[in-house]
């Protein structure tokens, strides 16, 4: 049975102070979300520490929304595996759409940092997805395949396990226009397939996909509800504790 893994990405959202109010608002609803639900925040580096500190002995867990790919080192503005697993992460996104597009991320850089996260013990979500132009050319289906296998080479079966990968077109980020269902799904199933091919059918099985995209507490349970849904990578809607919770409480178990 796979787990449903909710994970809210604050983005560059919410200084010091927002943090620990928002934070008090999921620790509260979360306490009351279904067993089978993994709820995660991903607040900015700078509030880590406190939300650590904040959520230690509750049910939500603490991730990252980026890492270095070094252990440590000359790397002005960047951020260690170590340096995060001090503040008690236990999860870092990595390669989302916003840091390919904004910083020039690539799947093989992206494969770097998975890697440098699992051996650290951090779980890597790692995000693919088309852009609007992809999915208009029809070549949806061969871009996420070429960024899943990109950035998951050379990643062996045992550490796969481990892995979360969120399916995030880009093209529904930000912007109030959600994937269809049917659309996600239809993607979720050729990772799931793709995976089965790289790896095992039970390796397959077992993972991980979150859909990211506009997701909001009206649309989340028709898109959990999918076979290949395992969860949701939240942006807009995770920044107020109500609209949240919504979300994670909307999780159906696999
Ligand atoms: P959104 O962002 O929910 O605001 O569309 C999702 C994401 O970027 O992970």
């Amino acid at each position: 049975m796979r787990k449903t893994v909710i994970a809210g990405n604050w983005k560059m959202y919410k200084d010091l102070k927002d943090t620990e109010e928002l934070l008090q608002g999921v620790k509260a609803q979360a306490a009351s979300a279904p067993s089978f639900v993994t709820v995660i925040v991903c607040p900015p580096f700078t509030s880590l520490q406190l939300a650590g500190t904040l959520l230690r002995g509750s049910a939500v867990k603490l991730g990252a929304q980026n890492m270095s790919e070094h252990d440590e080192g000359a790397f002005t503005g960047e951020i260690s595996w170590k340096m995060l697993k001090s503040t008690g992460c236990e999860y870092v996104i990595l390669g989302h759409s916003e840091r390919r597009q904004y910083y020039g991320e690539t799947d093989a850089k992206i494969n770097l940092k998975a890697k440098k996260a699992l051996a650290s013990g951090l779980l890597p979500i790692i995000c693919v997805g088309e852009t609007l132009k992809e999915r208009e050319g029809g070549i949806t289906e061969q871009v996420v395949a070429t960024q899943v296998k990109g950035v998951l080479d050379g990643i062996s079966a045992s550490d796969m396990e481990r892995v979360i990968v969120a399916y995030e077109p880009v093209w529904a980020i930000g912007t109030g226009k959600v994937a269809t269902p049917a659309q996600a799904q239809e993607v979720h199933a050729q990772i799931r397939g793709l995976v089965a091919k790289l790896y095992s059918q039970s390796i397959a099985d077992k993972i991980v996909i979150q859909y990211g995209g506009s997701v909001k507490p009206d649309n989340a349970a028709e898109l959990l509800a999918q076979p290949d849904i395992d969860g949701a990578l939240v942006g807009g809607a995770c920044l107020k504790a109500d609209s949240f919770a919504g979300i994670f409480k909307s999780g159906m178990q696999k």
